[in-house]
């Protein structure tokens, strides 16, 4: 695959389905180059100050966070509205919001997280819009810039930076029905050329996993010896119409990343959790703590992966 650092210019980023894996390996590449200059104290700034607007309708720290963080690290201007304190509390509609903070902010990039599957994608499809669309996370749909983060960390550790993920064995376990990050990281992982398997209980796993591009199994303890990185998911609470039966799972001991089951692991192998944790649920505090753990490598790495995306997005809204 072609290594570049010129940038990428990307209208939307609403799912990993818009980019290809040369345009992912290229952003990948911004990403670091962003990380290696922060290192080094350099700071970038704009000739015109691009503005981002952050759109978040559901709760949020690190992606809320990076993604400001980002923006300003590339010397934009940044406008946050959340749905608690804005019109949409009163009943205002999501196109609504959006086409108000295009008359008044004029954004370049709208960074959006929205509880409704497919709502970037609405937003990005509209006649009147102008902005570049971030799908920060929409519903249990995708959360394209999480797997783009998880994608950084696992090239980073393993490949130094270079290449793609070819001979990579990912194992994502947990509440994959609900999770955005789950379908995100399975199809842009196995594009870079990782080999993915997910492990749930038959509840968590959707109807449509035979669709997937993954390896479906039901016994973490059998996958778990040949992974060089098991990714555990957060159990989706707020998603969760009715509590009962998740007892009766005994998930812990079936599917948490607990001190035992993470050491019959590869020498080497790691263990990653977008976050927030459920701790002591899906993974045990020694083991989110410990030395196979790349969870505050992947927060990190959340800044320098937004970055490469505000990017990408600035660019493409200057080529339109
Ligand atoms: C995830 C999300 O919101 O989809 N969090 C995150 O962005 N790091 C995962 C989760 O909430 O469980």
């Amino acid at each position: 695959m072609i290594e570049q650092s010129t940038p990428v210019a990307l209208t939307h980023f609403v799912e990993v389905a818009d980019i290809s894996a040369e345009q992912a390996i290229a952003l990948l590449h911004r990403a670091r180059l962003f990380e290696v200059e922060a290192d080094a104290g350099i700071t970038r700034t704009q000739p015109t100050r691009s503005v981002i607007q952050l759109l978040f309708f559901e709760d949020s720290t690190r992606t809320r966070t990076s993604f400001e963080a980002a923006a300003r690290r590339l010397g934009c201007d940044v406008c946050l509205v959340t749905e608690k304190g804005s019109s949409a509390a009163k009943g205002e509609t999501l196109d609504d919001t959006v086409i108000t903070l295009l008359n008044t902010v004029d954004p370049d990039v709208v960074v959006m997280r929205h509880r409704e599957n497919h709502s970037a994608r609405h937003i990005s499809q509209q006649p009147w819009n102008t902005a570049g669309i971030a799908n920060a996370g929409d519903g249990t749909n995708e959360h394209p810039t999480q797997a783009l983060l998880d994608a950084l960390t696992l090239r980073g550790h393993f490949r130094d930076h270079t290449g793609d993920l070819a001979g990579l064995h990912v194992v994502i376990v947990g509440d994959i029905v609900r999770s955005r990050v789950a379908r995100s990281n399975a199809h842009l992982l196995t594009n870079l050329g990782a080999q993915v398997t997910v492990v749930a209980p038959s509840t968590m796993l959707p109807e449509d996993i035979d669709l997937w591009p993954v390896a479906v199994a039901s016994d973490l303890d059998v996958v778990i010896a040949d992974a060089d990185a098991v990714m555990a998911l957060r159990i989706q609470h707020e998603r969760i119409d009715t509590e009962a039966g998740l007892e009766s799972l005994d998930y812990r001991e079936r599917f948490g990343l607990t001190v035992e089951r993470t050491a019959r692991m590869k020498p080497g192998a790691v263990v990653m959790h977008p976050g927030p944790m459920n701790r002591g649920v899906e993974i045990d505090d020694a083991v989110a703590d410990g030395p196979r753990s790349l969870i505050r490598v992947q927060v990190r790495n959340g800044v320098w992966a937004r970055m490469a995306v505000v990017e990408a997005l600035i660019a493409g809204r200057h080529a339109r």
